[in-house]
């Protein structure tokens, strides 16, 4: 089934100039780049992106780290694109990743982690309205 994901190439990645990098890895995966911007994400918008992390202990940690620099907001297309790109990301923690994927790749450790993908299709349409509009989407 072809789905949409939305992805975030996150601060430590854009400083290290890995845009490119991190796109390649993803086009050979499959999965195709459909909407793309570089922003500078405001205090309230990673706020509101990550406020079901509200409560844990790296929420202020994580909220500085995503508004450092600027940030490449995607949304992705593909046949299962949800999963798909969580494969391509690997494990959330680098150390655990697997070899060949975007984090063992790139990633610094669990905070610097260089990308972030939905976690269902539930919260990729949600996460996607939050940056773009429909318009934005070119397939
Ligand atoms: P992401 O997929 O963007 O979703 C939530 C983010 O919180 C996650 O990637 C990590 O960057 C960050 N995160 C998760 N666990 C920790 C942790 N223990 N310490 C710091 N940051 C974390």
């Amino acid at each position: 089934m072809t789905q949409h994901t939305f992805s975030i190439i996150k601060p430590d990645a854009t400083k290290r100039n890995l845009t490119g990098k991190i796109n390649a890895v993803i086009e050979d995966a499959g999965l195709r780049i459909v909407a793309q911007r570089r922003i500078h994400m405001t205090e309230a918008q990673a706020k509101r992106f990550y406020e079901v992390h509200k409560d844990r202990p790296f929420y202020g940690e994580l909220v500085e780290s995503m508004t450092s620099a600027p940030v490449v907001v995607q949304v992705l297309e593909g046949d299962n694109a949800v999963a798909r790109y969580r494969e391509v990301m690997g494990a959330t923690n680098p150390e655990q990743a697997a070899e060949g994927t975007l984090r063992k790749l790139f990633a610094l450790n669990v905070g610097e982690n260089s990308v972030h993908g939905s976690d269902s299709l539930e919260n990729a349409a949600l996460e996607i309205a939050q940056f773009f509009s429909p318009a934005d989407i070119v397939g």
